[in-house]
């Protein structure tokens, strides 16, 4: 295995281009099943999940090509509705192949995801929605194993909580369901939007997009896709609190900053000055004198969209180690997603964990030193790579596979915006 080594001190300087979004382009690799043809998806970005998304697709039958950043998924003839487990274990969004599979096929075996490091994750909403357009679920042996005698029904559904990946693979099943299906409550991510977006160019009949109530008028068939994956919202809010961290200056590009409007407004109110163009975000701050930059302690309550993203509350924790006061962040998506915490008091943090809340008092620009520490999942290993990159002195980090699922070319990005970062051998 391999770990990253971090000589940390560097201020970030510069520019760096955003990839596609890995949350984006996995619903729409999933929605491809929807029908036979040859797909094109483009700005898909080159990750362990998405590689092994590929691979999930091509055990069903489907043939893939890549060329560049365009993903060419030809869906005519599928030869397997199971996803097995060794698959779905190492990637949860596999859970995404359902509701396509039954939808087109009527029948799906999709292994169960188990746990994380971050939660139970579990699908009983996924489940909850088949069943409501007439599919029936029966779980057995770690598999949930999906039918529908015949076409989907539509009907209106009620999510308890706005699941991103629940109102992906219901919104998708109801496309080819007969009649009309209401998804109330359903999940307003960017991610929802570029999923509608592709139905929509498929033949779908779609209306609410970006609210949260979708309703779908169901239709016999879709003709294949031809479309774009999102920049990523949390990589380019990676990137800028890394900028900020170490005390740097830079402008992340090919980005959506209507995509990150809490993240925006709390490095704001850290002092931090933001400015934006339509595909673009610029971090600096206000004096280049290091010893007037002061971070300003701001508490962050993580929130389905558009409130504050779990997926950038690790980041965000690690920034607020460098405040000169302290702030509070509360994690109220996930009930174990502060597993970076114990690695970054490795590094003298001084965060206190009560519950779901963790106090974090600053030790102020440059106060972390460098330490051997451990991702245990992937945003809580971009919080590590932070506080390395922030710290006096070196970090290393081991099982960085945790990283190399959600950002791409990472060593290359950072090297260019003057950060020593390597890899090694562990
Ligand atoms: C998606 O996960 C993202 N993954 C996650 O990103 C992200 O953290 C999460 O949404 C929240 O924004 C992808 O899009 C592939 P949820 P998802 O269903 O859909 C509970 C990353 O780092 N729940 O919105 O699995 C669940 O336990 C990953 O890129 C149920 O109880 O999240 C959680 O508490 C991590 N039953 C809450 O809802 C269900 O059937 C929100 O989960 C489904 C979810």
């Amino acid at each position: 295995m391999e770990k990253l080594v971090i000589e940390g001190g560097h201020p970030l300087v510069g520019e760096v281009v955003i990839s596609g979004a890995k949350n984006a382009a996995l619903p729409l690799m999933a929605a491809t099943l929807l029908t036979p043809g040859r797909h094109c998806l483009r700005n898909v970005p080159d990750l362990r999940d998405t590689r092994t998304f590929i691979r999930l697709l091509e055990h069903l039958g489907v043939k893939s090509e890549r060329v560049g950043d365009i993903l060419y998924l030809d869906t005519t003839t599928l030869t397997s509705v199971e996803a097995p487990y060794d698959l779905v274990k190492t990637m949860r969004a596999s859970v995404l192949v359902l509701g396509p599979l039954v939808a087109r096929l009527g029948r799906a075996k999709v292994s169960l995801p188990g746990g994380c490091a971050i939660g139970a994750r579990p699908i009983d909403f996924h489940i909850m929605g088949l069943e409501r357009l007439g599919a029936i679920c029966n779980l057995d042996g770690g598999y949930v194993d999906a039918n529908s005698s015949g076409s989907l029904q539509g009907n209106v559904i009620y999510f308890d909580i706005p699941s991103v990946t629940g109102t992906e693979n219901i919104l998708m099943a109801a496309t080819l369901a007969t009649g009309e299906t209401v998804l109330n409550n359903a999940a307003k991510e960017p991610e929802i939007g570029n999923l509608v977006d592709m139905l929509v160019g498929m033949g779908a009949k779609i209306e609410g997009r970006g609210t949260d109530t979708l309703t779908i008028h169901g239709v016999d068939e879709l003709h294949p896709a031809d479309c774009v994956v999102i920049p990523d919202r949390i990589e380019a809010g990676t990137y800028l609190i890394a900028i900020v961290a170490t005390g740097g200056h830079g402008t992340v590009t090919h980005c959506r900053p209507d995509h990150l409007p809490s993240l925006l407004e709390k490095l704001r109110m850290a002092g931090v000055l933001v400015t934006e163009t339509k595909d673009s975000i610029t971090v600096e701050w206000p004096s280049a004198d290091k010893t007037e930059m002061k971070l300003k302690g701001v508490d962050i309550t993580t929130m389905p969209y558009p409130g504050y993203p779990t997926d950038l509350q690790a980041q965000f924790m690690a920034l607020m180690t460098q405040c000169s006061d302290s702030c509070v962040v509360n994690e109220t998506i996930f009930e174990n997603r502060f597993m970076h915490v114990a690695e970054l008091h490795r590094m003298g943090a001084n965060i206190r964990i009560d519950g779901h809340s963790a106090r974090v008092d600053g030790c102020g620009m440059g106060g972390l030193k460098g330490a051997p520490v451990m991702a245990t999942d992937l945003r809580a290993s971009s919080s590590l790579v932070i506080a390395g990159l922030a710290a006096a002195g070196r970090t290393e980090i081991s099982r960085i596979y945790h990283l190399e699922r959600g950002y791409e070319n990472l060593v290359d990005k950072l090297t260019k915006l003057g950060a020593k970062v390597w890899k090694e051998d562990e």
